[in-house]
């Protein structure tokens, strides 16, 4: 078989004869990687697999609506995740970093799944069965309609499961894999692309769900071209910080439902179990008050998750300062601090930010914004935000604070998990969405915001920045209290550089 070089993009998986700096497919930098492939004619019999049998156009109007038949997989929070429960021939990609709970989670469903009566084949490249015995064993997976299959050739998983077809196949995962219709070694780009295409195929024309497991790399993409997300119906992602017990299961694309809901887990020593209400999991009920830290009211899905933006500022030693975030939107930290130094009266220029949630979860909504504000400011001046404080809503260039999606969601939340006072976006909240009992705070410009929250009055004692209150109130520029900030905060150092760097949260986020 003759043999050539052909060089992929590792994003989207373009192609192309030579080699470009710049991926003329999407325009990535320095993506394109060499890879052998075979040309040359095809064995017959890979020929003949390539060429499925399809059907004749057929009118729209003739087509029989089928039944959109579900398959529950037993885990109420995967199944939310799905959009409730396995589409028939739908093919599920799960991402996540390892050893965050893929082949956990996966195993699991297999035996919820054998519980209803349908057989799953575990297909494994990553481990031994023996290893996957023992694992099933500590999970109390005993149904003998999983069959666990350890197998790298998709050609031959596909015969298997053809021979006798699964009620779900699982393949665990796609960089172990490898076809032999073309060259090149398991995990290549061209590899993991024509593996996914010959299991996509399989799943259309035999209707068996397909779940397929995929590695993320260190920039957090599934590994391999990125077109694998083009070409399943489902994306599901794994995340949480592995050292807490916490996972997020996220939709990020759902042919067969919404991408908004999450699914929530606790990783336990008998596998993963679903957290119903896990509103208040990520803020510690009995932490101690500290400046820099702020509560937020988020959406997720249909469900609102309290979540605590933690910050830290301090002078910086080097010639431009630190901006780190950790599980917010990259672009919105710069946005919200170039809003609180115009319109709030805060000197960021020569500080380090640290801005991190906590518990490992990732939030893309604006409605984070203020909280990151409050956050920042709370740790600016060093005065604590009380506990039983939540924020929401978002932040116009101007300072203006606009209000957000489900506002009412969220207070009742909020209200319902015992918080005292919110603040929010002015008229975000229709008469009947006010929760009672609780103190609504509503602002219409962040300065407002920090004024209630962070009184000019406790700025000072705290040994504040000598800002005041006034520079928060005539204007925000707050250039006045640049002089005097200096001199103060340089007596401080020691104290911010000792104490607060010492804290484990701010090591994770140092580069
Ligand atoms: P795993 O599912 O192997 O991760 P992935 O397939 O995503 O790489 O998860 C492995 C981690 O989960 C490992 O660190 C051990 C932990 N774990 C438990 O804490 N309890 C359990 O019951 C199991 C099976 C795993
Ligand atoms: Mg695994």
């Amino acid at each position: 078989m003759k043999k050539k070089t052909v060089f992929f993009c590792g994003d989207c998986g373009h192609e192309s004869p030579k080699w470009h700096g710049r991926c003329p497919g999407c325009g990535a930098w320095n993506t394109m990687v060499e890879q052998e492939v075979a040309t040359g004619p095809r064995s017959k019999q890979a020929a003949a697999r390539k060429r499925p049998v399809s059907d004749p156009p057929v009118r729209l109007t003739d087509i029989g609506e089928s039944r959109e038949e579900r398959l529950p997989t037993g885990i109420g929070e995967l199944d939310r995740t799905l959009g409730g429960g396995i589409v028939a021939g739908a093919v599920v990609l799960v991402g996540g970093d390892p050893g965050i709970g893929k082949s956990t989670i996966l195993l699991q469903m297999s035996d919820a799944i054998a519980r209803s009566g349908e057989a799953v084949l575990y297909v494994s490249g990553e481990e031994s069965a023996a290893q996957i015995r023992m694992r099933a064993r500590r999970l109390g997976v005993e149904s003998p309609l999983v069959s666990v299959f350890t197998e790298t050739d998709v050609h031959r998983i596909i015969e298997t499961a053809s021979a006798t077809p699964p009620g779900v196949l699982i393949l665990d995962s796609i960089q172990t894999v490898f076809t032999s219709d073309i060259t090149g070694s398991p995990g290549s780009v061209s590899q993991i692309r024509e593996s996914a295409a010959a299991l996509v195929r399989y799943a259309k024309e035999s209707g068996v769900p397909v779940f397929i497991v995929g590695h993320v790399t260190k920039q957090g993409a599934i590994a391999g071209p990125r077109i694998l997300e083009h070409m399943v119906d489902t994306v599901l992602y794994f995340e949480g910080d592995k050292r807490l017990p916490y996972r997020i299961l996220r939709a990020v694309k759902n042919r067969f439902g919404s991408t908004d809901e999450i699914g929530v887990f606790e990783m336990t020593g008998l596998g993963l179990a679903e957290v119903t209400d896990p509103s208040s999991l990520f803020v510690a009920q009995d932490r101690d008050p500290v400046s820099g830290s702020a509560v937020i009211a988020s959406i997720e899905g249909t469900r609102a998750l309290m979540l605590e933006i933690q910050s830290l500022t301090g002078l910086t030693s080097y010639a431009t300062p630190q901006r780190s975030s950790a599980g917010i939107d990259r672009k919105r930290l710069p946005l919200v601090l170039a809003v609180l130094e115009r319109r709030a009266g805060l000197s960021l220029g020569n500080r380090d930010v640290f801005v991190n949630i906590a518990g490992g979860v990732r939030i893309e909504e604006p409605a984070a914004d203020l909280g990151i504000a409050l956050a920042v400011a709370s740790s600016y001046w060093d005065v604590v935000i009380e506990p039983t404080t939540c924020v929401f809503g978002e932040i116009g260039l101007g300072g203006e604070v606009r209000t957000v999606a489900l506002a009412g969601r969220r207070a009742q939340e909020a209200s319902r998990l015992g918080y005292k006072r919110i603040v929010l976006p002015r008229s975000a909240l229709s008469k009947a969405e006010r929760p009672k009992g609780v103190e609504l705070l509503e602002v219409g410009h962040v300065r407002q915001a920090i004024d209630e929250l962070l009184s000019p009055r406790r700025r000072r004692r705290t040994g504040g920045s000598g800002h005041g209150g006034g520079a928060g109130r005539d204007g925000g520029t707050g250039r006045g209290g640049g002089a005097d900030s200096g001199r103060d905060e340089t007596d401080r150092q020691p104290d911010d550089g000792g104490e607060l760097f010492a804290d484990a949260d701010v090591r994770e986020v140092l580069p």
